[in-house]
């Protein structure tokens, strides 16, 4: 038997909640979706119900009508190993029969400290200290409070600020959100948590003109950047420096050459701790346990969620080198922070049976292999004239959407509403294919499938890209 939460709830399998209300119908009324825009509900009829997902399968899902689709961003970049596993059920069941709740909170639970040696020996250099939380926005939390905390211990009270990128996104609690990079995501939360600085991203498609057919030069750039943040705000003021290994938002940036070395130059030059935020690069998503391993390059902290557990339960980790856990060993000294749910038992022990596929299967290696012949598949549509760019590294893909390719000129507000809103991404849907067309950045297309797929999946996805992308004229 497989398991899908909603078929616990599901009274009938028509779909009608137990006031006989369609779902669609009910989650308009009651159901709050996070980043929504809830006025596309409301008042219509058939074409702008909510999409109810009722099951997954592999690399597909399928919604109340019976329609499938191949899940190209796996969730929220999260289902790595693919959907309807059910030795991950039967993991939660096993814990479940156990010990079902415990907190970490001066106790520990087998799970926990299974998955924290486990997640440690993955880890890079002297990460060796792991924290657990809900998911990826606290586990960001939680490396600013941390960096703030080591540094009042060793003696530098004033290093607080954090440096970060342009349009990156790194979570929606206060602290969080200061760092992401998103003045839409920010503007109605403001006064947030003081001290969060940007820097300019790695998107060469849109870098300063004399670098962009120079990667080396383009990444020394990047980087050097981040010492001039730290010299224009004073080295004694700041803490850390968030980065995503890949940056997802804006539409997958990979480090230019020689950028996280010499990032990680800086840091040690300022006595600044580096944060990898790999809540979406870790577990395979660019073929490796975390996306430094592969970068070359030891950060300081890794934040990380989503693809720990695959989704099917939810868990957060900051991974801590060593140096930095040193001074939480003395004394009374502690680190006043924690969340009831954060290592929960079930998530933990799902995340085992995960981590387990991944060694069976041998995703990391899959990942590695296959992609050539995904962003092949993907750069087949640079023939299109909207198609201005495709970047990505992995199974980890942003398509840049352009108005004229040859001047690399946007969309603007209008058109891209029309464009992605109006279009894009129902058009998507419809033809099968669930993905994301975002404008958090310049317009994109993202993909980040299960990373069990291969070419007939990349064949799928690019055919239907192509045929729906061939159709945005027509709505600009
Ligand atoms: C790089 C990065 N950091 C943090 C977060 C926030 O994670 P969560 O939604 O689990 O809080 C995300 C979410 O996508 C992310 O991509």
């Amino acid at each position: 038997m497989t398991i899908y939460p909603n078929e616990i709830w599901e009274p009938s399998s028509d779909y009608h909640t137990r006031t006989g209300k369609l779902y669609s119908e009910a989650a308009r009324d009651h159901l709050w979706m996070h980043f929504t825009r809830h006025s596309t509900f409301e008042g219509h009829e058939g074409r702008h119900n909510v999409p109810i997902i009722v099951k997954g399968e592999g690399a597909y899902i399928w919604d109340d009508r019976g329609n499938r689709y191949l899940d190209g961003l796996s969730g929220l970049f999260t289902v790595q190993v693919g959907h309807g596993r059910q030795e991950l059920a039967d993991a939660a069941m096993t814990q479940f029969g156990k010990i079902a709740y415990f907190p970490l909170w001066s106790y520990a639970h087998p799970r926990a400290i299974e998955l924290a040696e486990r997640v440690a020996h993955y880890a890079p250099g002297d990460l060796n200290r792991v924290f657990f939380t809900t998911g990826g926005g606290e586990a960001v939390e939680s490396a600013w409070k941390l960096a703030k905390h080591y540094f009042k211990l060793k003696g530098k009270p004033l290093k607080h600020k954090v440096i970060s990128r342009a349009v990156a996104y790194h979570g929606t609690p206060q602290g969080a959100l200061s760092i992401t990079g998103i003045p839409a995501a920010k503007t109605m939360f403001e006064p947030l948590v003081p001290g969060g600085h940007k820097v300019p991203n790695t998107n060469i498609y849109r870098a300063p003109e004399h670098l962009r057919d120079d990667p080396k030069a383009f990444g020394l750039w990047a980087a050097n950047r981040i010492a001039e943040a730290i010299e224009f705000e004073g080295p004694e003021s700041v803490a850390a420096v968030f980065l995503e290994p890949v940056q997802n938002s804006g539409g997958c940036f990979p480090p230019p050459p020689g950028y996280f070395e010499r990032v990680r130059e800086i840091c040690d030059e300022y006595d600044v701790l580096l944060v990898s935020d790999e809540t979406i690069c870790a577990f395979g998503r660019i073929g490796d346990w975390f996306a430094c391993n592969q970068l070359g390059y030891v950060p300081d902290i890794i934040t990380t969620a989503k693809g720990i557990t695959s989704g099917y339960a939810p868990l957060g980790a900051m991974i801590v080198s060593d140096r930095i856990f040193e001074p939480f060993r003395n004394d009374t000294t502690y680190f006043p922070h924690g969340y009831t749910f954060g290592g929960h038992p079930i998530s933990c022990a799902v995340a085992m049976a995960n981590l387990d596929i991944f060694e069976r299967e041998g995703l990391n290696a899959h990942v590695r292999e296959n992609a050539p012949t995904f962003r092949a598949a993907l750069e087949g549509l640079l023939d299109l004239p909207i198609v201005g760019d495709v970047r990505g590294e992995g199974y980890f893909y942003g398509i840049e959407l352009v108005k004229d390719k040859d001047t690399r000129a946007t969309f603007d507000e209008a058109e891209c509403e029309r464009l992605l809103r109006g279009y894009l991404s129902k058009a998507l849907f419809d033809a099968g294919l669930y993905c994301r067309a975002d404008d958090r950045g310049d317009p994109v297309i993202q993909l980040a499938p299960p990373l069990t797929i291969g070419p007939a999946e990349f064949a799928d996805i690019a055919a239907t890209l192509r045929t729906v992308l061939q159709g945005a004229d027509a709505h600009l």
